[in-house]
């Protein structure tokens, strides 16, 4: 009986490009939602991009656009490197939309009006320079436990050991390297334990999670659920929260209900009931997700969704993450590879056809081997299924004018056959159990046995004697092909459609693939399928890699070349050069001049200087320097400038203007000390 189906993948971060790591999910979600098609079932697949938070507001900032302009860059990029992937969104929305403003609000709305959120007065680190809240991202500091430095405020990734912020030590502002303060705000939290009993009774209902998962969640469940901040402090780009002065929702409130929003959308556009989707017991809700989110979706969207009387999952389907060549990806090794560049080199039914033949439906992660890739592709793929369409279909042009004959009726094709139907329901199974790589086994069984059966059969000798059993013989390999391209079709949507070009037939549905009845089927020209793949293309990729984080790199900070080390100097010249310590006393920005900023420096007894510094870019609220103890040149000859006499020069170092530190000189040294 056909049912209704709405199938999402995680919503990706309108901040960055597709890559090979996303793409194993939305790969697995399409494979998912064209089979549920493929069999009858009336399945939609929602997407959108994730577009507020704190990365996104502060990346716009640096590229001096509005957030707006930067998330709808991406999302053009975003859609093109899912299209090109064929990637089937039956609607990919984003969540900056008035609709999922609507939604937000209305669970916002829910939540309040169900006693289920609580105000409450916390003190968060704030940079006084950046005049922003510090989320823990933003914080960078030493491990409390193990003393690895430059962790974020949250966990540390040596350790792996989760703290609070306010464990970290020598707390930083990641964005300018200061030491936050402590500042109090009022938060709106849900308080999550409301839902304790309910959450404990959905997370145990028979196919709602993966085992593996069900575990985790329990445990949390266990261990009681803490209250959820959801609020952010301006600047944030998100949607204001309701009756509250420059206070925002966290972007994983707004995030998930952007499943809801997408749907509002989508709906309205195709004349559908939004209702039949979100406010129906009739419907299954399928959410695929990483590992790395089970959390927000498990425990916070079901309680969100309870509050507002939408349609609760029934399934969260949680894959594994992606390693190559067995480690996590990375920059540097050229590993971390982006979808479009993926693209610019290798056909991605490559990549479709490797993923389906890995994954597995569990939450263990999925391996991209760079040998194993190429090695499957060529020997499944090529050899076998494209191989079985490049022997028959064109020996059926060049012998018999392009048109089949009758099937065979004789033993071994009735076995065939029999042996064929036999796998069928496997792959069927195998797709409905989510168990994507044991299905392509299974069609490549069939493909092997079909490859079999013509190499046997030997056509191209059986023509001379007895041509129409030679036809025949085609006849049958040719119904095969159609029979693998039809049980591929999830997997391979390009490949089948071009089979069905070939042949000349209707889009296939899963019928065609037990039905075993074309016969005197004027075919149409046959084109090439798809190439093998060679290990140098491969490595093509992993260059191109690398190189565009070269070019990101270049992009985002102008760094100056490293300069070459100056000729040799006596020391009786550089100890003309007297360094001193000097302590900031005051810092100003000199109007009108857009690299300056005036200091005034404490050099030691009772003296001071006048030193206009060109570090204005690196400093934008020059208050953060007071009281910072300094290097300076103190017998430089003074400088009339146009805004005054410049008695000095502060010494500074960084990769580009906008990144500079000032060579610091603490406690003990004091001011007018000499620096040699
Ligand atoms: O982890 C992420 O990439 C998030 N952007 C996923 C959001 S999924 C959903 F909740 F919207
Ligand atoms: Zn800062």
């Amino acid at each position: 009986m056909s049912k209704k189906y709405l199938v999402t993948s995680a919503l990706p971060y309108a901040n960055g490009s597709i890559h090979l790591g996303h793409l194993v999910e939305y790969i697995q979600t399409d494979i998912l939602v064209r089979f549920l098609k493929h069999v009858g079932h009336d399945a939609h697949y929602m997407c959108a991009d994730d577009t507020h938070g704190t990365p996104i507001e502060l990346n716009a900032s640096k590229q001096g656009i509005k957030p707006e302009e930067l998330v709808a860059a991406i999302h053009e990029e975003h859609k093109k490197d899912f299209a090109d992937f064929q990637i089937g969104f039956d609607y990919f929305y984003t969540t900056h939309s008035e609709e999922n403003k609507e939604f937000a609000e209305l669970v916002y709305n829910s939540l309040v009006e169900g006693g289920h959120t609580d105000t409450r007065e916390i003190e968060q680190f704030y940079c006084e320079h950046d005049k922003r809240f510090l989320p823990d991202r933003f914080l960078r500091g030493t491990c409390p436990f193990c003393k690895t430095p430059e962790q974020y405020g949250d966990v540390c990734e040596n350790c792996n050991r989760t703290y609070t912020a306010n464990e970290l030590k020598e707390p930083k502002c990641s964005l300018c390297g200061n030491p936050p303060v402590k500042k109090k705000t009022e938060h709106v939290f849900v308080r999550l334990g409301n839902f304790q009993e309910f959450l404990e009774g959905w997370v145990k209902e028979p196919g709602r999670l993966q085992d593996s998962t069900r575990k985790f969640v329990e445990t949390w469940l266990k261990d009681g659920l803490r209250d959820w901040d959801i609020t952010r402090d301006g600047p944030y780009f998100g949607f204001p929260i309701p009756g509250r002065e420059d206070q925002y929702f966290y972007v994983w409130l707004d995030a998930p209900i952007g499943y809801v929003s997408t749907t509002a959308k989508y709906a309205k556009e195709k004349g559908l009931s939004f209702d039949e989707f979100w406010r129906s017991d009739d419907t299954e809700v399928i959410h695929v997700i990483g590992k790395d989110i089970i959390y927000f979706h498990t425990l916070f969207w079901p309680a969100m969704l309870k509050s507002a009387g939408l349609t609760l999952p029934s399934r969260v389907l949680v894959h594994g993450m992606l390693t190559v060549d067995g480690s996590k990806m990375s920059k540097s090794r050229g590993t971390f590879i982006k979808a479009r560049t993926f693209l610019d080199h290798l056909d991605p039914q490559y990549l479709r056809f490797y993923y389906a033949s890995k994954l597995s439906g569990t939450d263990e992660d999925l391996d991209l081997n760079f040998e194993d890739f190429v090695n499957r592709v060529n020997a499944d793929f090529i050899n076998k299924i494209v191989n079985l369409a490049s022997r028959a279909i064109p020996f059926v042009h060049k012998n018999f004018g392009g048109t089949l004959g009758k099937l065979p009726t004789d033993e071994v094709a009735k076995t065939l056959i029999e042996d064929i139907k036999k796998h069928i329901p496997l792959v069927r199974e195998n797709y409905e159990k989510y168990a994507f790589h044991h299905a392509v086994k299974e069609i490549c069984a069939i493909a092997d046995l079909a490859n079999k059966y013509f190499q046997d059969a030997a056509p191209w000798a059986l023509v001379k004697t007895d041509p129409d059993a030679a036809l025949a013989v085609c006849t049958l390999a040719t119904n095969c092909c159609r029979t693998v391209a039809a049980l591929l079709k999830p997997v391979l949507p390009k490949y089948a459609g071009q089979i069905e070009e070939i042949l000349n037939i209707e889009p296939m549905t899963w019928e065609d693939a037990n039905a075993f009845d074309l016969e005197e089927q004027e075919l149409k020209p046959f084109t090439r399928l798809a190439e093998r793949i060679k290990m140098k293309v491969v490595n093509k990729v992993v260059e191109a890699s690398k190189e565009d984080l070269k070019s990101k790199d270049d992009a985002k900070v102008e760094e100056k070349p490293r300069e070459p080390i100056a000729d040799e100097i006596e020391f009786d010249t550089f100890i003309k050069t007297d360094l001193r310590v000097a302590k900031i006393v005051e810092a100003n920005l000199v109007e009108k001049a857009k690299k300056l900023i005036q200091l005034t420096l404490d050099v030691g007894d009772g003296d001071t200087r006048n030193v206009f510094a060109g570090i204005r870019k690196s400093f934008p609220d020059p208050s953060v320097l007071v009281g910072q103890q300094i290097v300076m040149v103190a017998n430089l000859k003074p400088r009339k400038m146009k805004f005054g006499v410049s008695e000095g020069m502060v010494l500074a170092t960084g990769p580009s203007d906008d990144q500079l530190v000032l060579v610091s000189a603490p406690a003990p040294a004091k001011p007018g000390d000499r620096v040699s």
